[in-house]
């Protein structure tokens, strides 16, 4: 005779990765979580992607804090949300304020994912400080729907040129913090790749952009070059590290940035510099630097 299932249900243990006070439904819902509240190879990746970036900008929302309670963050290229929600979860809904002027907004193209992340916003119970918006990164800037005023910008892997967006926005809404994990930018490589006619033989370096594959590859490293010059341009103090081993993405350079007013006179000219000796001169409106730098 067959023994009987044992069917007492005892809830089971959460994998170490899920921190205390952490919604599991959130994590259910974003699929880091299996039903039965285990993690699989994929999501485990995908949540210690995250919380790595997590720990990174736990710093700057502790340092907006210590200055004013209603941290804003605007995640850019936000997807899914994962990173908007988990920062939420994490940090966000316990320090709710009075007038719940603390808020997370997510803004994405696709319609259909911001949908998703509203109703589940909703249904986590977190809509009073969480939006997202079906806007691009450019469009945003100027939206209504944002205030004029935002303390840290994220932009994880949002494609192409939305991280010089991303960029543009955080300079205009005069942001403390940028947190930029940028994707492949196309833009510089292509106009590299218009100019090599007359730029080839203009001096051996130009060598470094000569064949195709290289064309890409400086262009998107240069991108991020000048980015940095950009933001150190504009009074920022700018790190770049790894966001995780190569083994997980091939895009896992991290650019954080923060205001300090810094000298501007110095990157200003170097970018402007980068920009002439690489035939780059057209992608001075992309990269634009402050009218006067002292
Ligand atoms: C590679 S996914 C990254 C999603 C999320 N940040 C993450 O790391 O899981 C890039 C997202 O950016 C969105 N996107 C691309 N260009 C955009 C733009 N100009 N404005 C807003 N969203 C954009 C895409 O629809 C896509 O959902």
């Amino acid at each position: 005779m067959k023994h009987a299932k044992h069917t007492k249900h005892e809830p089971a243990a959460l994998p170490e990765e899920v921190r205390p006070g952490q919604s599991v439904e959130l994590l259910k819902e974003l699929h880091i979580l299996t039903r039965d509240g285990k993690l699989n190879q994929d999501s485990r990746r995908k949540l210690k992607q995250v919380y790595h970036l997590v720990n990174f900008i736990e710093p700057l929302l502790r340092d907006v804090r210590e200055t004013k309670q209603n941290v804003s963050l605007v995640d850019h290229g936000a997807g899914k949300s994962y990173l908007g929600f988990i920062l939420y979860d994490l940090f966000f809904k316990g320090h709710k304020d009075n007038d719940g002027g603390a808020h997370v907004y997510g803004i994405e193209t696709r319609e259909e994912l911001v949908q998703k992340s509203t109703e589940l916003a909703a249904r986590l119970g977190f809509s009073d400080g969480m939006s997202f918006l079906p806007l691009s990164v450019a469009e945003s800037t100027t939206s209504d729907k944002l205030p004029e005023r935002i303390d840290i910008v994220t932009a994880l892997h949002a494609c192409n040129t939305a991280t010089d967006d991303a960029i543009d926005f955080a300079l205009k809404k005069k942001a403390k913090h940028m947190v930029l994990v940028p994707c492949c930018q196309a833009e510089v490589a292509s106009v590299l790749r218009k100019n090599k006619g007359k730029d080839l033989g203009r001096s051996a370096l130009t060598e470094i952009w000569r064949h195709p594959i290289h064309t890409r590859e400086f262009g998107s490293q240069i991108t991020n070059v000048m980015r940095c010059l950009q933001l150190e341009a504009h009074g920022y103090q700018v790190t770049v590290t790894e966001l995780v081993g190569w083994e997980h993405s091939m895009k896992n350079e991290l650019i954080v940035a923060t205001y300090k007013n810094l000298p501007r006179r110095r990157p200003t000219e170097r970018l402007q510099e980068v920009m002439s000796e690489l035939g780059l001169d057209e992608m001075k409106q992309r990269f634009y630097t402050p009218v006067t730098a002292d």
